[in-house]
């Protein structure tokens, strides 16, 4: 073994302990402000089951996991999920036993309008929803409602779904109702999860549905569009719905990077473009539009490839002034960080978003059960934003830790812990964070890998009919923390 690989060796094993370890210190007071929001987080297609019951028309994952069951881990599916829809009481049971200030939940488009069309709409699926907001509201749990969690209705997508502009007035159209029909009561809302992660396994890379893989186009074509259903939904929602003086946001992932290499200072800003940037330079930002690198060297890229235009498509004039501004918050849902470095060579097909970056992301964390755990990632991601979006506050809609369904979930709890740190760092310094949401209240369908992985703070018996919901380690932990709203350390 030669020395600098041995040096490589070493580095790599400290690092990694590091991050494993999952420690974090505390930098100053270790007391959550009385205002601070606690919260749990779930989606629709991942809990409610019911898939074709009480008029519910059918969603692309619906569609997407009846006709492709080989490419869902385990073969499985939303159809009956842990039952929610009919057993929302019992969800209800453990974020009272939580006490949660918050519950962020998603509306099932097709449960409400089947078609997707706003004309023709199920009395059943309104009714679905009014139950939760008022037992929600019954028990002193504010609603964070998410409009849209993947599940497009297969009508819309025949349309062309987020590829065709069409979505973008069927979307302003859908929000409007839903604005009308619970805005009364909801005041907090995203207009949409994750939408750089959902293009690009949508339309970039053809594993989610639509299964559409035409990596740096169509998912830049989908992410265009969803930024414009977002803004035109934030000034329909401003305009037209001011008395209920609601706030609108949008939940954007991204991790965090680690840089190993010190010349490499400014590769972290250009990955920050890239991610949180790609959805938040064009909504936060003074200046609007897509980050400048982005512009510049996809539309370099395009033209070595032989194009007239730039694949990425164009965010100016008008569009560019109905995005920038439109939220009120900024969500985020932040996992692990990544490791990267400038590529030695072009990564990823061509054309890609990986080719684009022009980074390449290496020794990703271990192995497939253990997740990594990089608190620091979310300080520093909470940071970045305070800066580059002029503290806009911030309500983490989504961070969590995967495994295989333990009761005893102490790397949950130790991730949960050192992550409630690592805010707690963040408004000690000063950054606008006024909420955190652990992804997730209960184990779900977690997409590709079915029930085949849990992020729950109760798990669920998937062979009894009730799904009986299970409380583990991580949930007892949580509960402490909300009630006394103070990090003890030495709690874990
Ligand atoms: C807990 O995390 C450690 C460190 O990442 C890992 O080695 C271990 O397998 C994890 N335990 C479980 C039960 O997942
Ligand atoms: C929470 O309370 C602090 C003072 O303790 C105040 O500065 C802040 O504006 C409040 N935040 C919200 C969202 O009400
Ligand atoms: C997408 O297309 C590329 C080549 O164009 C192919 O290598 C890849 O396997 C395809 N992916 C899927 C999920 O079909
Ligand atoms: C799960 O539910 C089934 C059916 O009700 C029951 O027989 C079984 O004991 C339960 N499993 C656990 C671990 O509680």
């Amino acid at each position: 073994m030669n020395t600098i690989f041995q040096l490589f060796l070493i580095g790599l094993l400290l690092t990694l302990s590091k991050l494993e370890a999952c420690n974090y210190s505390s930098k100053g007071s270790v007391q959550f402000p009385g205002n601070f929001s606690f919260g749990v987080s779930t989606s629709a297609y991942q809990i409610e089951g019911a898939w074709n019951e009480d008029g519910k028309g059918v969603s692309i994952w619906d569609d997407f996991t009846h006709k492709n069951p080989e490419l869902v881990r385990d073969g499985s599916n939303g159809d009956i999920a842990i039952n929610s829809y009919h057993r929302f009481d019992d969800d209800l049971e453990i974020l009272n036993d939580l006490k949660v200030d918050h519950y962020r939940f998603s509306i099932s488009w097709t449960r409400i309008f089947p078609n997707g069309e706003v004309k023709y709409r199920n009395q059943a699926g309104i009714d679905y929803y009014n139950k939760i907001i008022d037992k929600l509201l019954a028990s002193g749990i504010k609603p964070l409602v998410t409009l849209f969690h993947f599940d497009l209705p297969m009508e819309i997508q025949k349309m062309g779904g987020f590829i065709s502009p069409l979505s973008i007035e069927y979307f302003v159209q859908y929000a409007t109702e839903i604005f009308k029909l619970y805005g009364d009561r909801v005041k907090h809302w995203i207009t949409f999860n994750e939408p750089w992660f959902m293009c690009k396994l949508a339309y970039g890379d053809g594993i989610y549905p639509p299964l559409i893989n035409a990596s740096g186009i169509a998912d830049y074509l989908c992410i265009d569009s969803i930024l414009k259903a977002h803004g035109a939904t934030y000034r329909r929602f401003k305009s037209h719905f001011k008395k209920q003086k609601g706030q609108i946001g949008i939940s954007l992932n991204s991790p965090y990077f680690i840089i190993a290499d010190s010349s490499d200072k400014d590769i972290l800003e250009r990955a920050m473009q890239f991610n949180l940037g790609y959805l938040a330079h064009p909504i936060f930002s003074k200046a609007g539009g897509y980050p400048e690198v982005m512009v510049k060297d996809i539309a370099k890229n395009s033209f070595l490839e032989g194009r007239i235009m730039s694949r990425l498509p164009s965010l100016e004039g008008e569009w560019k002034d109905i995005v920038r501004g439109s939220a009120d918050f900024l969500g985020l849902n932040y996992y692990s960080s990544a490791y990267i470095r400038y590529a030695s060579q072009p990564v990823g097909r061509n054309p890609s978003f990986e080719r684009d970056t022009n980074y390449e992301t290496y020794n990703k964390f271990p192995s497939q059960s253990s997740q990594s755990c990089d608190p620091a990632g979310l300080e520093g991601l909470l940071k970045w934003i305070r800066k580059e979006y002029n503290n806009v506050p911030v309500i983490i809609t989504e961070n969590g830790y995967r495994d295989m369904g333990e009761l005893r979930d102490d790397n949950r709890t130790s991730y949960l812990k050192t992550h409630l740190q690592a805010v707690l760092n963040a408004l000690n310094d000063g950054c606008n964070v006024v909420g955190y949401t652990h992804w997730s209240l209960v184990d779900n369908f977690e997409w590709l890998f079915g029930y085949t992985i849990k992020y729950g703070l109760y798990g669920v018996n998937m062979t009894s009919p009730k799904r009986d919901r299970v409380a583990k380690k991580s949930a007892k932990f949580y509960k402490k923390v909300i009630r006394s709203r103070i990090l003890q350390m030495e709690d874990v």
